[in-house]
């Protein structure tokens, strides 16, 4: 007896260290049920989550052939975004993104119902491949994405009883381009250092989010979508912004390199990186609220107009230059006959005097 004690011992330490560590492997601390890579990577997301699998997924390529211009698109309409600076929002790691609550007096108008907001959060990809938007126009990715996610007012309680409904959210999507230092984002990235891990929070000062988008807000892409992270429900009406926003280069690398999906003690630290949805098959028509550059759509009217203006301005030039060589040939016969009598004497004194200056 007193030869195995010490045996059942190790033992017991051993089947603990194993589980211990096993476990803390095979899920990051009660981790995610679903990545952007791996074995819980998108391909994935079906089988636990079969709306990923199925129809009117997110997010989409933007290319001329499915898009449609519609007049009847009105310019976007917020309402109580300009959220006073003594309340706050909560600024959350929650291992997939970084996201911030919003407060439900913010209100888009100018949709078929009122959507009310309920959070933002942001994809991006990394600081070696910085493409990480999950829309693309022309099969060209920006930078990163930033969605801000409202719900249905009209018809749901609240975001959890509308996410699964056909018409229960809308998101409004802006994409993210290198430029300019943006003191707005900079109001969200300098508070990373604090919720570096997943499950940490903070609470940072309201500001006004519409500092957030472009100016523009009657230039977007409008489509029927989903969540573009399991369940993926089918239930998002989207505007997409057309025109970027900028953020420096420093900015959009914090975003790339502050942040983590898993909790601070987990042995295995993993990178915040890459999570954006790769584009999903779309066979149906974007309705758009601009018209298309004319340049894009080949011989459009436009660009007909300024050949033909073009070459009328290139004829009227010829013309006139042949005018102006018929009569400088004859004028030029004119002077010759009539020089040397004339004017040498007035040249010569005019040099005389600008050499003594
Ligand atoms: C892990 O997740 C499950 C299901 O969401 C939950 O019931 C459980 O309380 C969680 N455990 C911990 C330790 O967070
Ligand atoms: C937002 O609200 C603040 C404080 O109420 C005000 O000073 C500011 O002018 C408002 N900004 C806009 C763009 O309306
Ligand atoms: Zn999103």
């Amino acid at each position: 007896m007193a030869a195995k004690r010490p045996c059942t011992v190790t033992a017991t330490v051993v089947l603990t260290l194993f589980l211990w560590t096993h476990l803390s492997v095979q899920a990051p601390v009660n981790g995610s049920k679903w990545s952007y890579l791996g074995a819980e990577g998108e391909k994935m997301w079906a089988k636990k989550y079969p709306f990923c699998g199925g129809l009117f997924q997110s997010p989409i390529d933007f290319h001329d052939d499915i898009l449609q211009y519609d007049s009847t698109l009105l310019p976007i309409e917020l309402e109580g975004y300009n959220v006073s600076s003594f309340e706050q929002f909560i600024l959350t790691n929650n291992g997939h993104s970084v996201k911030m609550s919003l407060s439900p007096t913010m209100n888009v108008r100018s949709l078929p119902n009122r959507y009310s907001a309920a959070q933002l959060h942001l994809h991006w990809g990394n600081r070696n491949k910085q493409e990480g938007s999950e829309h693309t126009i022309g099969g060209r990715h920006f930078a990163a994405e930033l969605h801000i996610v409202h719900y249905n007012s009209d018809q749901y309680l609240d975001m959890n009883s509308a996410a699964d409904k056909s018409d229960g959210l809308a998101v409004l999507a802006i994409l993210i381009e290198i430029g300019q230092f943006n003191p707005s984002y900079e109001k969200i990235f300098s508070h990373f250092q604090n919720v570096k891990y997943k499950d940490q929070e903070t609470s940072i000062s309201a500001f006004n989010v519409q500092e957030l988008l472009p100016d523009r807000l009657d230039e977007y892409y409008r489509y029927e979508g989903s969540l573009t992270t399991p369940p993926c429900y089918p239930s998002v009406l989207w505007t997409v912004f057309r025109k970027p926003v900028q953020v420096s280069q420093e900015q959009l690398l914090a975003l790339e390199t502050a942040l983590y999906c898993t909790q601070q003690n987990d042995p295995a630290p993993l990178e915040m990186v890459n999570n954006f949805r790769r584009v999903q098959e779309f066979e149906r028509m974007v309705l758009v609220s601009f018209r298309q550059d004319p340049v894009r759509s080949g011989l459009s009217i436009g660009f007909v107009l300024s050949v033909v203006v073009a070459s009328s301005l290139g004829a009227v030039a010829v013309l006139a230059l042949a005018f102006w060589l018929i009569r400088r040939k004859k004028s030029s016969k004119r002077t010759k006959e009539d020089k040397g009598v004339i004017y040498k004497p007035a040249i010569s004194k005019e040099e005389e005097n600008t050499s003594k200056a």
